[in-house]
């Protein structure tokens, strides 16, 4: 199968966890249609962990709890469906999946073929209790293979979490998206530490094989399973802003029934979301580290940038620092991305959360960037101003 952009969808981890069931199910799916996520392009709809009962049926398959699920998950896939959205699961290649339910190890071709019937367009594949005798390619090799035997495309999600250099052979498995940190949880802590460990796996990352930095915690605000005191406005907005910006998939975590506006709106940027699918998928480059303050500081102010395919560029500065004293202009000399002055050009900067507009001048472009902010901008290289116009 092969995947062109990275998936965008919803998933249950981050405020169900265990307290999923079909309603919550038929209920988000109803949601992701009617404020408009679907149409802006959040297609998948993923049921995670804790769906099954703790024992396989007579024939060896998985079966899905009846408490959560009456219906079975045919009739939860057809609901998906029904809707115009993408029907997801969880298993894992180990033994048991990460809550202790049954997984998948030995049992990859009936399980593939199983999730096949019930109308599954996603697998999300994790990490837990796998047998240490099987290296980590091998556990991933599996499944992928029984996947692709099963009779349905079943978009493959791999959740080894970065360990064991997943970066190293995630390719060969043929795997469209692949875990490339650990786990998220609702708190700056968690935002900060995945941040500063994206820029190890940018170079990995391709069309049909996206680094995914994990599911999005926007509009928690410190409620559901991972909810570990929430974040800021403003650091949702730098958490969103990064993973769009470096192409990682874009999960939802939040509880979207009960969405509040700033969530909806930051979610639904289309500006951001058109940089975060942009169909080249050029890899993300980080510009040298802004300079003054002390080497804490440089190493927590990364700027990004990414080519899109249309000649623009994506730019975003980020103040991971918790030091709010420390300067906050940050600077980007365009000779740094390959624009210097002797071109001619220069660049006209569109701020994607305000809409404002600004020229760079004389080939160097100054933001300040409060901590724990971020600006993220879609840059269109111009002509630069003649000498005496502007200078
Ligand atoms: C692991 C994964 C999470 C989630 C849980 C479920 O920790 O990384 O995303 O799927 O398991 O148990």
């Amino acid at each position: 199968m092969l995947v062109l952009t990275p998936p965008l969808g919803w998933n249950s981890w981050n405020t169900f966890g265990e307290e999923i069931s079909e309603q919550v199910i038929r209920e988000s799916a109803d949601t992701l249609v009617s404020t408009g996520l679907a149409d802006a392009g959040y297609k998948y709809l993923v049921i995670d962990d804790c769906w099954a009962l703790r024992e396989r049926d007579e024939n060896g398959r998985l079966v899905p709890d009846p408490a959560k699920f009456p219906n079975g998950m045919k009739a939860v896939a057809d609901y998906v469906h029904s809707k115009g959205l993408k029907f997801g699961m969880y298993s894992c290649a180990g033994m048991l999946t990460c809550a202790g339910y049954p997984a998948s190890y030995d049992h990859e071709h009936t399980d593939a073929r199983t999730f096949a019937e019930w109308g599954v367009d996603y697998l999300k594949y994790d990490y837990c209790f796998h047998p240490a005798s099987v290296p980590p390619d091998i556990l991933y090799k599996r499944m992928a293979l029984a996947l692709l035997n099963c009779g349905r495309d079943i978009l493959f999600s791999a959740c080894s979490w970065g360990y064991d250099s997943t970066r190293h052979w995630i390719k060969e498995t043929g795997a469209n998206m692949w875990r490339s940190t650990d786990d998220i949880n609702d708190s700056w802590r968690s935002v900060k530490t995945l941040s500063l460990a994206a820029p190890l796996s940018l170079r990995y990352g391709a069309i049909n094989c996206f680094p995914d930095m994990d599911m999005l915690i926007c509009g928690m605000n410190g409620a559901g399973n991972v909810g570990l005191g929430g974040c800021t406005p403003d650091e949702y907005r730098l958490h969103f802003s990064l993973w769009a910006l470096l192409g990682s998939p874009l999960m939802i975590g939040c509880d979207i029934r009960k969405m509040d506006d700033f969530t909806k709106e930051t979610l639904m940027n289309a500006e951001v979301l058109r940089i975060n699918q942009d169909p080249d998928f050029n890899q993300a480059f980080e510009v040298g580290r802004d300079i003054g303050g002390f080497t804490e500081t440089k190493a927590e102010r990364p700027i990004y940038v990414r080519i899109l395919s249309n000649g623009d560029l994506a730019i975003g500065f980020f103040n991971l620092s918790d030091t709010p004293s420390v300067p906050m202009d940050m600077h980007l000399k365009l000779e740094m991305i390959g624009l210097p002055e002797s071109t001619g050009k220069t660049l006209l900067m569109k701020e994607l959360w305000t809409g404002e507009e600004e020229l760079v001048k004389n080939g160097i472009f100054y933001t300040p960037v409060p901590a724990h902010a971020c600006k993220l901008y879609r840059a269109q290289v111009v002509d630069a101003p003649s000498q005496g116009q502007g200078r």
